[in-house]
């Protein structure tokens, strides 16, 4: 086990791509860390100049007490874990185990006791003679992990380990992952760009947006108190409504109020300015008739669309304003005039309908409306 650290770490991708901006944490010993973010952030370049798979332009990284900079993948004392498993095809999983342990030297009787173990801990011990292409995919990516786990590293790395397999092995591999790193207690770095994956994997997440960190936090307080409107529309699904709002005479005003034709918001003051991107979770909206607005909350009046059902709960659509009577007189053409709204499985709203939710002042999150960050309330 070991810590990582990482201090104003770049990569210049020859061409002049900057993959990661100067990015700088520390990773505890055991913690599993999940680096999250779109397609092209950076995540799987950041991860493999942990492994030292790709060279580093310029900074620091650290595993345990040394510099590893310039130290070879295979002295760095990690294993990896890639999506497409990078089994070799002609070997048995038993040799598929035992092969990196038998390169470094080690001894037959102990590499015969870890690859067994590690079989027992991945219930593949039933296969071990068998080759890859004899496996199901959720059994291949079982000794893929089985390779890193015999090698007894001082930390985990993983690249979207789980791309490749349905939605429903997905949902299983993550929760033995989980369950493996904990009753292991191996340091690991996990890269995903899926938000769900992330938040439950993580002790950590890492929200990277073009190369850069946006928040470090723990899953629930990243989900609950965004750094960002990158943040808040990336993790959580459906995403956070971002609502774009003036103040004006002391109230805030939704931007396209007037064209929506009618008073709609009553959202809170945060004082003179131009104004700010409103959020508001989807799961935070709660039917006026249920709890009438009060000062600082936000009210609002909605056409509904679309109703969503997804099984324990249902998604609705709408449209901010409540002008429903001549066709295309509600806003269009704008994602901010739309929101949507977490109601119950029951629910059997029809499109059309005009209803009136509340949001509480604590479940607002107001962000600046040209930079996007949180404005601290
Ligand atoms: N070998 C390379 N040469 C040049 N640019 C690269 C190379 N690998 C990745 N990139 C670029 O660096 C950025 C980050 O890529 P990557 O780390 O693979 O992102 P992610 O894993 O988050 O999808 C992207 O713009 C990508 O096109
Ligand atoms: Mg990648």
């Amino acid at each position: 086990m070991a810590t990582i650290s990482l201090e104003e770490v770049r990569k210049i991708y020859a061409g002049g791509v900057e993959a990661v901006k100067s990015v700088s944490m520390d990773i505890a010993d055991g913690e599993f860390i999940v680096l999250v973010g779109p397609s092209g952030c950076g995540k799987s370049t950041l991860l493999r100049m942990i492994a030292g798979l790709e060279e580093i332009s310029s900074g620091t990284i650290s595993i345990g007490d040394r510099v590893v900079n310039r130290i070879d993948p295979a002295d760095r004392d990690i294993a990896m874990v890639f999506q497409n498993y990078a089994l070799y095809p002609h070997m048995s999983v038993y040799n598929n185990l035992a092969y990196g342990l038998r390169n470094r030297g080690v001894p037959k009787d102990e590499i015969d006791r870890r690859v067994k173990e590690a079989a027992r801990i991945l219930e593949i011990g039933a296969f071990l003679e068998r080759k890859p292409k004899a496996l199901s995919g959720g059994q291949r990516q079982r000794v893929a992990m089985g390779r890193a786990i015999v090698r007894e590293p001082a930390a985990f790395l993983f690249d979207e380990p789980l791309s490749n397999l349905d939605a429903k092995l997905r949902v299983q591999m993550r929760v033995e992952i989980k369950r493996l790193q904990k009753s292991l207690g191996t340091t690991s770095v996990y890269v995903t760009h899926d938000q769900l994956e992330a938040m439950t994997l993580a002790d950590r997440l890492v929200v990277l947006n073009g190369g850069a960190i946006e928040q470090i936090g723990d899953p629930i307080s990243v989900y609950e108190q965004p750094a960002s409107t990158f943040v808040a529309s990336f993790i959580g699904s459906p995403a956070m409504n971002l609502i774009p709002v003036s103040v004006r005479d002391g109230r805030a005003t939704l931007d396209s109020e007037t064209a929506a034709g009618g008073s709609s918001l009553s959202g809170p003051d945060l004082g003179n300015g131009t104004g700010y991107t409103l959020g508001v979770r989807p799961e935070h909206f709660v039917p006026a008739s249920e709890r009438p607005a009060g000062p600082g909350d936000l009210s609002l009046t909605v056409t509904t669309t679309v109703l969503e059902p997804v099984g324990a709960e249902s998604y609705l659509y709408a449209s901010i304003g409540g002008d429903s009577g001549a066709t295309g007189a509600t806003v269009t053409n704008s994602s901010a005039a739309h929101v949507v709204i977490r109601v119950p499985a029951a629910a059997r709203h029809q499109p059309g309908e005009v209803l009136s939710f509340t949001a509480t002042a604590d479940r607002l999150h107001a962000f600046d409306k040209t930079t996007g960050k949180r404005i601290p309330r």
